[in-house]
């Protein structure tokens, strides 16, 4: 199985990125193939709704940044696995812009490559709690978008942790993404 892993956290060493570590170390230990594509270091422009990824014209994006070479990697992969720090309750910028930008391969429900893949996600917060953190928020924004785009939600694995690193202390959690990666 493939497996794609899109981390964003701009921080080194930041707390979603060595949780994301974890799930691909699983998901490698069970002989899935795993690419992990860090997406704060990449260029991706906001989607413009210009349309010319829609009918009658079905051009795909015309934005020609780094989601060109992207593209073709969601298209193939069998599981997809989203990595971001809860900002202001929800996933982060960099990873909702690329969301956002799906719709140049995925302009319609009919159209749309993410129907049967499986999605699941990580997250770390600075707030006690999936709750008070609004982490809760960005569970339900990923499980909405699979239900549109017919994708399998495969759930989440969340935890707090405030700076940069602070996540290599809860040995719990960093196991608990490892596990994630060997269910997939
Ligand atoms: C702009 C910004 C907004 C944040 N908003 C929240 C928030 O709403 N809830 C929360 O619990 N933590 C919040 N935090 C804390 C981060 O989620 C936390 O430090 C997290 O571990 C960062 O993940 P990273 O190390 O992968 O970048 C925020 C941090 C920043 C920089």
């Amino acid at each position: 199985m493939k497996v794609l892993i899109l981390t964003s956290s701009h921080r080194k060493n930041g707390n979603s990125n060595i949780l994301a570590q974890e799930v691909n170390k699983g998901a490698s230990e069970k002989g899935h193939s795993t690419t992990t594509i860090d997406l704060a270091r990449l260029t991706i422009n906001g989607c413009r709704d210009c349309g010319c990824c829609e009918a009658p014209k079905y051009n795909g994006c015309i934005i020609k940044d780094d989601m060109v070479s992207i593209y073709p990697q969601l298209i193939a992969a069998d599981t997809i696995i989203l990595a971001s720090p809860i900002y202001w309750c929800n996933i982060n910028g960099q990873l909702k812009q690329c969301i956002d930008r799906w719709k140049g391969i995925a302009p319609d429900r009919e159209h749309n490559p993410f129907q049967g893949k499986n999605i699941g996600a990580i997250f770390s917060y600075g707030d006690t709690d999936v709750l008070t953190s609004g982490c809760v928020n960005a569970i339900k924004s990923l499980q909405d978008l699979c239900e549109y785009a017919q994708a399998k939600w495969l759930g989440a694995v969340y935890g707090t942790a405030f700076k940069a690193g602070d996540v290599l202390e809860n040995k719990e959690l960093l196991q608990q993404a490892k596990q994630f990666g060997n269910d997939l």
